[in-house]
């Protein structure tokens, strides 16, 4: 079974998930800004903002491997505090700072602009999995050819590419984008599948608790890793299914809602990668 998918709460359903069975968590939880994805779980603010984020770590951390890993998406406002508590119980091993290229537009008058969020990189041990070489980012042909002098001839970095860095300049997903679905707060797929290629072996299995739209569904599938998630909002389950028929690789998955657990096994497209 490549995708374990369900319309429930994560915290009652992730007794489901195997423990010691997860290469790679990737978690984008409610920011606890007040929006509305058709429940009030984003309306959790300071020190209840960070029980929550203890209750769902606490929850998933024995679901992963020892060698396993966890992204965590924050805003500035929690990060503080959140990355404090999960360095208690995993190693740090970087500050990923989403730059969402944001266009210059008015924007605060009493403030500087907000515009990235803290991404949180985690490990359960120093053995963690992390392919560099499979995120590497091409020198462009400019700098190729500058460096054409003897001493960069034949040079492994030149031909693989550039560490991508911890500050990651990737455009938001704006309302005409082809990629864009019924989601206030859907993370661009490049972001995510930087995480999935680098973070998880392939054939390795990642935990989505908060799916929203499926972005780390479809990412999964796309590159031949096997997912489970939990959402809660029913509508955005159908959107869920209807992003891993549309994008995802799989040969067999199943979609699970809360009501009856019903099992619509799908069969995708094959070679859409
Ligand atoms: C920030 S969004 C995730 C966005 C997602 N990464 C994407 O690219 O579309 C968080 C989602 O978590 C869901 N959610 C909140 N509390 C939940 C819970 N206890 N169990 C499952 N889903 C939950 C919300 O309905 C919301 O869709």
């Amino acid at each position: 079974m490549n995708a374990s998918l369900y319309n429930e709460d994560f915290f009652a359903g992730i007794h489901r998930v195997e423990d010691r069975s997860i290469d790679l968590v990737i978690s984008d939880p409610p920011y606890g800004l007040g929006k509305d994805y058709g429940n009030d779980s984003d309306h959790l603010y300071g020190s209840d903002y960070v029980e929550f984020s203890r209750r769902w770590v606490d929850a998933l951390l024995p679901k992963l491997k020892p060698g396993g890993s966890l992204y965590v998406f924050l805003s500035w406002q929690n990060s503080p505090e959140v990355f404090s508590l999960f360095k208690t119980r995993m190693q740090m091993i970087n500050e990923i700072i989403w730059d969402r290229r944001v266009p210059s537009m008015g924007g605060s008058t009493r403030r500087f602009s907000s515009v990235h969020d803290n991404i949180g990189l985690f490990a359960m041990s120093k053995e963690y999995y992390f392919d560099l070489d499979s995120v590497r980012v091409p020198y462009d042909e400019q700098t190729k050819k500058a460096r054409t002098r003897s001493i960069f001839v034949g040079k492994k970095w030149l031909e693989m590419g550039y560490n991508p860095k911890d500050m990651w300049s990737i455009a938001r997903l704006h309302k005409q984008d082809p990629e864009r679905a019924d989601h206030p707060t859907q993370k661009p797929l490049e972001l995510v599948e930087r995480m999935v290629l680098a973070s998880c072996p392939p054939g390795g299995l990642i935990l989505d608790p908060f799916m929203g739209s499926g972005t780390v569904a479809v990412a999964a599938l796309r590159h031949g890793r096997r997912v489970s998630g939990f959402e809660l909002n029913p509508d955005y389950f159908s959107v869920i299914k209807k992003r891993v028929a549309e994008f995802g690789v799989i040969n067999k998955s199943s979609f699970r809602s809360r009501e009856s657990h019903r099992v619509a096994g799908a069969t995708m497209p094959a070679g859409s990668e």
